[in-house]
């Protein structure tokens, strides 16, 4: 295997900066391909918590390259942060990061407008990090990229025009306009941390997979946050499924080698939208508790309910996933009872994936297994699980349709049982 995806199989916040940085010890570059600083990918090594937004969670190993492509929207001030936390670590030399010179730059008006319409009737849960408006803005062909950084001429020429498509819509809202200048400013000062990284990253990843070298892709969010496979309106403003990873490098999809989804062993959302197996009450607030469910991006807490087998059905489908990595197994130790939707009941069917319309009519048809009390964050071989937690992955890889190739049973790198090495 020479290019591997990763993507969200759920609502987003599954693991997948753990998983990344698991996977990085054998790749030579990690690419983040879409989404922005709405991401918070959590990374515990060695007991320490780090949380990355926008450089790849392959930023504390040494060696691989850490990407950005071209479908990323980048807001500069986290970036900049994020590349001076790796230089204090000795993780910044010549070469190690590159920025596709197409991924676009999330500017003031972006955040602006964001926190505007999320007060507004058509809320809809944003972490309020731009992301629509950027999207928005590359859709209607007037966004400022990163390759523009170095031209600033042409880039203040850029943030104008942009400014004065937005006025009428940020005057109408009744909030004041930026001035370009200022942002133009402001985004040109932070340019000689980023410029010397902005490359073609399309052509560096060609290069390197001819070379044989091993790509790893990271997704951001999840297949249910999908901006076309999702639970639209509540979903992102980006592809974030694996066909997302091609558009977003500039891979193509023939060299895709495998998808790993990433889910937990339940289920969790934040933000708003439907979820048809959320635990109200006393047991969510327990999940919550026992999985530490609070946003990686906004400290929100997440919505948590029981595994959805549906949803993991339609991310098999649309990632064409080849396995599963399955996470916070631990959290469930201690339950008597698993609860885990295997259908739903739509307008009076039966129905085994989620429908495009109507998520939030279903009526979730639970079968129930049995729970282990055992904690099993320390076990690192299947044979020493549970019975009944070796029964719950296997009755899972079966109703999906689809084997597990990780699972994982803390935060930890090192909690970690590698069922089938994904690189093989
Ligand atoms: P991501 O956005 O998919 O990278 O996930 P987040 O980092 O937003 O959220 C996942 C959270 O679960 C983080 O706090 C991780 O440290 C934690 N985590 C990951 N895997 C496990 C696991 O197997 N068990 C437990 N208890 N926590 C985990
Ligand atoms: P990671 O990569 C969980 C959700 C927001 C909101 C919706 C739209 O850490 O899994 P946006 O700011 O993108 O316009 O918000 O998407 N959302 C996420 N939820 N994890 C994420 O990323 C998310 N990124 C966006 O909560 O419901
Ligand atoms: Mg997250």
């Amino acid at each position: 295997m020479t290019v591997l995806v990763i993507v969200g199989a759920q609502w987003g916040d599954e693991g997948k900066g753990k998983v990344v940085d698991l996977l990085t010890a054998d790749a030579e570059a990690v690419v983040r391909f879409g989404g922005g600083a709405n991401a918070g990918h959590t990374l515990v090594v060695d007991g320490e918590k780090v949380v990355f937004h926008l450089v790849p969670s392959a930023a504390l190993h040494k060696g691989p390259r850490c990407v950005l492509g071209a479908g990323v929207v980048i807001d500069p001030k986290v970036l900049v942060k994020e590349l001076d936390e790796m230089r204090g670590r000795g993780l910044l030399p010549e070469g190690r990061v590159l920025i596709s010179e197409s991924a676009h730059l999330v500017l003031p008006q972006h955040f602006l407008i964001d926190g505007l319409r999320e007060r507004g009737p058509g809320a809809i849960g944003t972490t309020k990090r731009g992301i629509g408006p950027c999207y928005q803005d590359r859709a209607a062909r007037r966004g400022v990229r990163m390759g523009d950084l170095a031209h600033p001429t042409e880039f203040r020429e850029k943030i104008a025009r942009n400014l004065a498509a937005w006025r009428p819509t940020i005057e109408a809202m009744g909030a004041e306009v930026p001035d370009a200048a200022t942002v133009a400013d402001e985004y040109l000062a932070l340019a000689p941390h980023i410029v010397p990284w902005v490359g073609d990253v399309s052509d560096a990843l060609h290069t390197a997979r001819a070379a044989g070298q091993r790509i790893l892709l990271e997704g951001a969010q999840g297949t249910m946050l999908d901006i076309d496979h999702g639970t639209y309106p509540f979903v992102t403003s980006s592809s974030v499924t694996a066909s997302g990873a091609c558009t977003g490098s500039g891979l193509a999809p023939t060299h895709i080698d495998g998808v790993i989804g990433i889910s937990k062993a339940y289920t969790t959302r934040v933000g708003d939208g439907p979820f048809p197996t959320e635990l109200h009450g006393e047991a969510g607030a327990a999940l919550r508790t026992a999985g530490a469910e609070f946003g990686a991006t906004t400290g929100r807490p997440r919505r948590c309910g029981w595994l959805d087998v549906p949803v993991l059905r339609h991310a098999a489908r649309v990632n064409g996933l080849t396995s599963i990595a399955l996470t916070k197994l631990d959290v469930l130790s201690g339950l008597k009872e698993l609860q885990v939707c295997v259908a739903y009941e739509f307008d009076g069917e039966r129905i085994d994936t989620p429908p495009a319309r109507g998520l939030e009519r279903v009526k979730p048809m639970y079968e129930t297994l049995p729970g282990w009390s055992e904690d099993i964050s320390g076990v690192r071989a299947v044979a020493d699980l549970p019975e009944a937690a070796r029964n719950y992955v296997s009755w899972i890889e079966r109703a999906v349709g689809v084997k597990a190739s990780i699972l994982s049973i803390g935060p930890g790198r090192d909690q970690t049982i590698v069922v089938n090495d994904p690189w093989t």
